[in-house]
């Protein structure tokens, strides 16, 4: 992780106090907050019982909590439901049906906006045209699409026919694309010509045609058309989506779904050189996500909110689609880049649409306070109420800017820790909460969170150890696609608790600060990168021997990739080398895999039993001692 993040979190440690009139209006009062967090502790099956009772269900379950096969939990055991009739349906039937659901810009400046009920209408359009493609119950569908409002119809119209979405980002290689295909055996991919970002047309349906050659488990492609660019039709397997839906009804029959039957796949990376099909299912992750959706944001019923993450990520399903139509607020998508045309594409989003709440990761934060404060300034935000941050950690110095400059010191920020396996937020401030700058605050109501030794014994205050999660919370995944041992390494290591994977300490207050991961995975922008991903895809190349990759401290991406590589005799370690070998990697992992720095090396550090040493490589680099973590060949982090 960022040193000189790490540094600053440690040396700074202020209190900011919600303002009154905050106090005042918020849904959870401070007192209640307390109340809830006690009753939550004492019964946590109680809580999240009554976060259930909040939704409709076409049949209750028999218990709120199945352990017999722990880890494998199993929620709401018993009860049959769909997200989509939460997030969606039963919005027509109230005061809602007439409210935006969904305000969509496009990076060219072209909008559309969808209620409740226009948007539920073509749900179920794109509903009945995959089951005419025969995509049904328990079915794969990749969809590899930027933020465009297609995007959403497809993630839940796949939801309500009970077929299984599995996004991937519109950033990621074929190749990457081709593994995540192959991996879930996806009947149908679902993608567009093409779309806009930083101004210039991103060829997508050619990408889909490469990662397709060979691919057998695929039927069909369906093609929504954005950019009107000339794409290759291949006959009978590939559809244009507007010629798909135009003849369909409006109306389509949910499928009534068990609440541990799965709702989407989403890759992401672990320490291993495969991505992991994290699963999560209908009922729980409902219900955990609308609940803490709600209380995190303090939805009220005229709010506006934007989380600025892309679909492709988990912060995209949870924050940009699912919570916020579960909650019954008006999202909005935008599909582009922040600096599009000029550095103030944001700040005139919130103006335009009123934004009241902004939800986003600080590397975007980052980018844009290095244009300066003109560019938020000659705009008004005054509609914010609420910031958010998530997926990694905020520096004082970034929230600071953030706050003053964003949010004009009268909105607080709120930086939510959780993951793609957690599938709700975790640990957060709530709006009504003593807020520390860089931390996390304190676990929900509903959420044990412990900082541990190795042994799994609690810290003392101030001392870093590792993030556990010691008792199960309904919106975690279920499963990890085809490795139910992958799955159960995450309890393994600690008993009876799920290890997140990050490093953390606990001040006196019970807050949480993250000091990153503690293991061989990078945060770069935000994005999850898995250090034996990236070092697969430099060995692919032929003059690469050996690689390690390292994090190191990058001012706006917070982290990012260093590679040591061993070259092959034959081979020269030349500038024309290093530039080879990064657009090598970029190609087999694509825009995401931004590689920094290469340096060449004889030999790399390894244990007595052949374990690379990245820690060595890692206080090399900072020109630091090693950390003394007792036994070396202890593999903690493989
Ligand atoms: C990191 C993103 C610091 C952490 C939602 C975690 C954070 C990983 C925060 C999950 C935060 C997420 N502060 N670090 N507020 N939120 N992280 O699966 O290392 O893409 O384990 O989910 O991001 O990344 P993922």
């Amino acid at each position: 992780m960022d040193r000189s993040i790490a540094d600053e979190l440690l040396f700074e440690e202020r209190v900011i106090r919600p303002l009154p009139q905050f106090v005042v209006e918020a849904n959870l009062k401070p007192a209640q907050v307390a109340e809830l967090r006690e009753a939550a502790t004492d019964d946590p099956l109680w809580y999240w019982e009554d976060a259930a009772d909040e939704l409709e269900w076409f049949r209750k379950w028999d218990t709120v909590l199945d352990e017999d096969n722990a880890p494998f939990y199993r929620w709401f055991a018993g009860a049959r439901c769909n997200i989509v009739h939460n997030a969606l349906e039963r919005h027509t039937l109230t005061v809602n049906k007439n409210k935006l659901a969904l305000i969509w810009e496009g990076e060219p400046g072209d909008t559309r906006k969808y209620t409740y009920f226009e948007l539920n209408r073509e749900v179920n359009r794109f509903a009945n045209a995959l089951r005419g493609l025969g995509v049904g119950k328990g079915d794969r569908v990749v969809i590899y699409m930027p933020p465009l409002p297609e995007t959403v119809f497809a993630m839940l119209a796949s939801a309500k026919i009970g077929a299984v979405h599995s996004m991937v980002f519109a950033g990621f290689s074929a190749k990457a694309l081709r593994g995540r295909i192959a991996d879930s055996d996806a009947k149908v991919v679902i993608t567009a010509d093409g779309f806009y970002r930083n101004g210039r047309v991103v060829r997508l349906k050619d990408t889909v045609d490469r990662a397709l050659f060979d691919a057998d488990s695929v039927e069909s492609v369906v093609v929504v058309r954005r950019t009107g660019q000339e794409v290759d039709i291949s006959s009978g397997r590939d559809f244009w989506y507007e010629e798909l839906v135009r003849r369909e009804r409006t109306q389509a029959s949910t499928e009534v779904m068990d609440a541990s039957d799965p709702l989407f796949v989403l890759y992401t990376a672990g320490t291993t050189g495969k991505p992991k099909g994290i699963v999560h299912a209908h009922g729980g992750y409902m219900v955990g996500v609308n609940r803490t959706f709600r209380d995190v944001f303090d939805i009220k019923p005229t709010d506006i909110f934007w989380c600025a993450a892309d679909t492709g990520w988990i912060t995209g399903h949870t924050a940009a689609i699912y919570g916020p139509l579960l909650a019954g607020t008006t999202a909005v998508l935008y599909e582009g880049h922040p600096n599009y045309p000029q550095p103030d594409r944001l700040w005139s989003i919130v103006e335009r649409y009123g934004v009241s709440i902004l939800y986003t990761p600080p590397t975007t934060i980052r980018m844009l306070m290095r244009h300066g404060t003109q560019y938020p300034e000659s705009h008004n935000l005054t509609s914010l109420r609420l910031l958010g941050t998530v997926g990694e950690t905020i520096s004082p110095v970034t929230w600071d800017w953030f706050h003053k400059h964003v949010g004009g010191n009268a909105c607080p920020v709120l930086d939510t820790w959780w993951q793609t396996e957690t599938g709700m937020f975790m640990i957060s401030p709530l709006p009504v909460a003593a807020l520390k700058p860089g931390s996390v605050a304190r676990p929900l109501p509903g959420v044990e969170a412990e900082v541990v030794d190795r042994q799994g014994q609690p810290v003392p205050p101030g001392k870093t150890g590792f993030l556990v999660i010691t008792k199960p919370w309904p919106a975690m995944m279920v499963a990890i696609e085809d490795d139910p041992d992958a799955y159960r390494s995450y309890w393994d290591r600690v008993p009876g608790a799920y290890f997140a994977g990050d490093a953390a300490r606990k001040d006196e207050d019970g807050y949480i600060w993250i000091q990153g991961r503690a293991d061989d995975v990078l945060i770069i922008a935000g994005h999850r990168i898995g250090t034996a991903e990236l070092e697969g895809a430099f060995v692919s190349h032929k003059a690469v021997v050996e690689v390690a990759i390292i994090g190191i401290a990058d001012r706006i991406k917070g982290e990012a990739a260093k590679a040591f590589v061993v070259l092959g005799d034959d081979y020269d370690p030349t500038d024309e080398l290093i530039e080879e070998l990064k657009e090598h990697v970029r190609g087999e992992l694509g825009p995401v895999a931004v590689v920094k720095a290469i340096e060449f090396r004889e030999s790399l550090p390894k244990t007595s039993c052949g374990k690379l040493l990245r820690r060595v490589l890692k206080s090399e680099e900072l020109g630091v001692a090693p950390e003394d973590d007792g036994d070396p060949d202890d593999c903690w982090s493989a």
